[in-house]
């Protein structure tokens, strides 16, 4: 009986940084990965910042190498092996990015095969300076590339996309962007359960955080801005639908200038999630007044640095459900998540 052939998958962001953690979209496409059905015949890779964290990685059947994102070399060498990179560390990492397309087009030159890079972005390229203060009309679509394109470079995560893009019109690889929006849900797999996976996200948390030490519920601006969300488990799965139709070859699904799949599965107005964490907090005894307040300038710097807070962010994920990505969360989902993640935050905060 033959072996069959190993396909071999490298991921960055399951690899763990201060906290010496997987991250919450590595960990959990790691963790959809050890479950796909054609897994035996994956060979999957992780860096591990934390030699005491191999023997638990190893022993879910991931390879781990101890290094970080910052060793160039290390990136490098490890897609030069690689028949597949998945990241989903920093999608503002250009050095890593860089780095990961040498290996890539070493693997190239050597095997004759074209390596698939998967990337990590997000919905905040789509950002305006709404300031929570109005919605905006501009909805994106992931099969309008013309919109897309008309994006400046000085968007987040842009710089890092052109590059992407820039890889696969050279031949050497082909690459496929994923947009995940307002991730949602407290991650529940095995490496979460190994203790090795950040099974928390940033956006909601964030809000909570600022929240609770303010002891009020606050609300950037009016709270009309909108933005998208998915749950972490359909982000996973996201990822796994792009992936198996990237491995069918280059007609199994867009790829490069068209390779934009964004995540979403419905919308939400910003300032509901604020009311709804208000009432909540104040039910909990952990807020003065059931109705949120503005957050000052100074809090907006301090808990959510930057504009993306009280921007709009509006976006059809319709590229991936033509590829048979079929979310089942929705935003009532969203709803039913929010007072388990303060009961989380404070139950982090007593420990
Ligand atoms: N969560 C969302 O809702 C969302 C939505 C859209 C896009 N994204 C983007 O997706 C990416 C991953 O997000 P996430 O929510 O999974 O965050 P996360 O839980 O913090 O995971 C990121 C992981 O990568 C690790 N990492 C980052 N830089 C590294 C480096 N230089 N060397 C080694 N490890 C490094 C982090 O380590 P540390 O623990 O030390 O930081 C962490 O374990 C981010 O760029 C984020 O902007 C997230």
């Amino acid at each position: 009986m033959s072996t069959p052939t190993r396909t071999h998958i490298f991921v960055t962001g399951a690899t763990g940084g201060l906290r010496s953690i997987a991250g919450y979209i590595g960990g959990s496409v790691v963790s959809a990965l050890l479950s796909h059905p054609k897994s035996d015949t994956f060979h999957i890779t992780a860096l591990i910042r934390s030699p005491e964290k191999v023997a638990l990685f190893n022993s879910v059947g991931v390879t781990a190498v101890v290094g970080n994102n910052s060793d160039l070399d290390t990136l490098t060498s490890l897609a030069s092996t690689a028949d597949v990179v998945l990241a989903c560390a920093n999608a503002d990492d250009l050095y890593a990015a860089r780095a990961i397309f040498l290996g890539l087009k070493k693997r190239h030159e050597e095997t004759n095969t074209v390596p698939i890079f998967i990337h990590t972005s997000g919905t905040g390229v789509l950002i305006d300076d709404a300031a929570g203060n109005y919605a905006t009309d501009s909805i994106y679509s992931d099969l309008d590339i013309a919109t897309i394109e008309s994006l400046p470079k000085t968007q987040p995560h842009r710089e890092v996309e052109l590059e992407v893009i820039a890889a696969d019109k050279e031949g050497y690889v082909r690459t496929y962007i994923i947009l995940p929006s307002t991730i949602y849900g407290i991650a529940n797999t095995p490496l979460v359960s190994l203790g090795v996976q950040n099974p928390y996200s940033r956006q909601i948390p964030r809000l909570i955080e600022a929240s609770l030490d303010r002891k009020q519920g606050g609300v950037v601006g009016e709270g009309l801005n909108l933005w998208p969300n998915v749950h972490i488990d359909d982000t996973a799965t996201l990822y796994i639908s792009v992936f198996d139709a990237a491995m069918k070859g280059p007609g199994g699904t867009a790829h490069g200038r068209e390779g934009y799949y964004f995540g979403e599965n419905g919308e939400h107005r910003v300032g509901e999630i604020s009311e709804i964490l208000a009432k909540l907090l104040y039910d909990m005894k952990r807020g003065k007044s059931p109705e949120p307040t503005v957050f000052t300038i100074e809090e907006m710097q301090k808990y959510f640095g930057g504009r993306w807070m009280g921007s709009n962010s509006r976006a059809m994920a319709e590229r991936a459900r033509l590829i048979g990505w079929n979310p089942v969360h929705t935003v009532d989902s969203l709803w039913a998540s929010l007072k388990p993640e303060i009961e989380a935050i404070l139950e982090r905060r007593n420990t």
